[in-house]
């Protein structure tokens, strides 16, 4: 196919080096954002007189054309074509005649992809948002219905002290709304409009590139016209954002997963959301909690792939640049993919009281609360620790719990021991009590709720 480009050269490339150079397999899903951007320059190129006024008016309609066709269908992509801003100038041009011609003045490809890039990841970051906040939805309804759920809290995955499910949960909703900030900060500074910078050094033409950012959504303008075509940090930044999610929901998978086995079973997961074993009849796998923890591993990978692109590149545009594209796009597809499978998984998901009360009246998870109970009654927290942690070393020995010792053998420890004492241990008063601020008390944990609710208006 004649290249769009022909002229310093033929533009006889070889076909290998086509499809090495091309980027219309993975470039093609900005086509929104790529006419959407050219009618706001055609329209910009007619306002200052540029191109004519009814030129601008045929470019516009025409491109309102191939939008249509594509949406519909009714045009199929050219795969032929090198990308995507090229595929769309060749359809214009072909039912255009010359005026199509006329579209690309006082533009490049260069700050056209980095135009077309910033709309798509600003489109996608609030899909992302909207998802996370589904997501925190679907946390609240669990967190609801189990504010009095007792659970061992852990620390190096030995149990420390008492909690609640809603509390633990609550701890998962304060990391996703700072997912919302970071994504929403990151646009903050990624919608700044790069499209007239040109190659690199703006244009002779008496362009309006303000009009052209208004237009198109953006809040300003990118101020130096190299660092415009050059500067993908909207994109590191947009991937860090995406990593730092998917760390989230792997650790909050690889609970679940915990959770959901023999050794746990604090949960049970939907059979929608699990698998069984081709040959372990009794198996009930948690395969989609496993994959999340999984693709995180690979968005990693893609924000590693973005900075050691940009790394070393001399400015300005690079070909190398085109390779920003897939990494991205990539870590976009499983962040939504992972989301989209989190938030019914979470909403079907079974808590199991018992289980989880059951595990914490074992592991000595209110020693604390025994030693505090002693610090209340006099004696220097770290004594108080030595006593707790004494009588702690005894039930061990004896296999019996803090709640079945009499008052007799606490008083051979410190005569502070009341009768009282047995109130002061009880799981419920541990947890009931804790209501300091971001606590596990009733008290707090509403408050928790009320916070996070709040947060979903960001
Ligand atoms: N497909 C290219 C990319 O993704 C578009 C920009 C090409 N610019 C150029 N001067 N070759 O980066």
């Amino acid at each position: 196919m004649a290249k769009m480009w022909a002229g310093r050269t033929a533009g006889a490339t070889d076909k290998l080096a086509d499809d090495f150079n091309s980027s219309i397999s993975f470039d093609s899903r900005m086509y929104r954002q790529d006419i959407k951007g050219s009618m706001a320059h055609a329209a910009m190129l007619g306002a200052q007189g540029i191109i004519a006024e009814s030129e601008a008016d045929t470019l516009i309609a025409g491109l309102e054309g191939i939008l249509a066709d594509l949406e519909s269908g009714a045009l199929p992509i050219n795969m032929e074509c090198e990308d995507i801003h090229m595929f769309v100038e060749q359809v214009l041009t072909e039912r255009l005649g010359d005026v199509g011609k006329k579209l690309h003045t006082a533009r490049s490809r260069n700050d056209q992809v980095a135009l077309d890039l910033r709309m798509n990841l600003r489109d996608e970051a609030e899909g992302i948002v909207a998802l996370l906040k589904e997501l925190i939805r679907a946390l609240l309804e669990q967190i609801e219905c189990n504010k009095t759920t007792i659970m061992p809290g852990y620390t190096h995955l030995q149990r420390a002290q008492p909690i609640t499910f809603a509390h633990h949960l609550l701890a998962y909703c304060m990391m996703l709304l700072r997912d919302i900030d970071r994504f929403n900060d990151m646009k903050r500074r990624m919608n700044l409009s790069p499209i007239g910078c040109c190659a690199l050094a703006g244009t002779t033409y008496d362009t309006d590139r303000y009009f052209e950012a208004e237009r198109l959504g953006f809040d300003g303008i990118c101020m130096n016209s190299i660092d415009g075509v050059s500067d993908r940090d909207f994109c590191v930044e947009f991937v860090s954002c995406c990593a730092t999610l998917m760390m989230h929901l792997s650790r909050f998978s690889e609970e679940i997963i915990l959770w959901s086995s023999w050794e746990f079973k604090f949960v049970e997961l939907s059979d929608a959301y699990t698998t069984g074993s081709s040959i372990m009849p009794q198996k009930k796998n948690p395969d989609m909690a496993e994959l999340i923890r999984g693709k995180t591993g690979r968005v990693y990978g893609d924000l590693m792939g973005i900075l050691t692109v940009l790394k070393g590149l001399p400015l300005a545009y690079n070909k190398d640049m085109q390779e920003d594209k897939e990494g991205i796009f990539d870590a976009v597809d499983t962040v939504k993919m992972c989301l989209g499978i989190m938030i019914p998984m979470i909403s079907t998901m079974k808590a199991i009281p018992e289980n989880m009360l059951k595990a914490a009246q074992e592991g000595f998870i209110n020693a604390t609360d025994l030693a505090d109970y002693l610090v209340k009654k006099g004696l220097p927290f770290r004594s108080a620790y030595k006593i707790s942690g004494s009588i702690v070393a005894e039930c061990i020995r004896k296999k019996c719990v803090l709640e079945s010792v009499t008052l007799e053998e606490y008083r051979q420890y410190s005569d502070l021991f009341d009768s009282d004492v047995y109130d002061a241990i009880s799981l419920e008063t541990c947890v009931a009590k804790r209501i300091s601020v971001g606590g596990p008390g009733l008290e707090s944990c509403e408050a928790q709720i009320e916070f996070v609710k709040n947060g979903l208006s960001r």
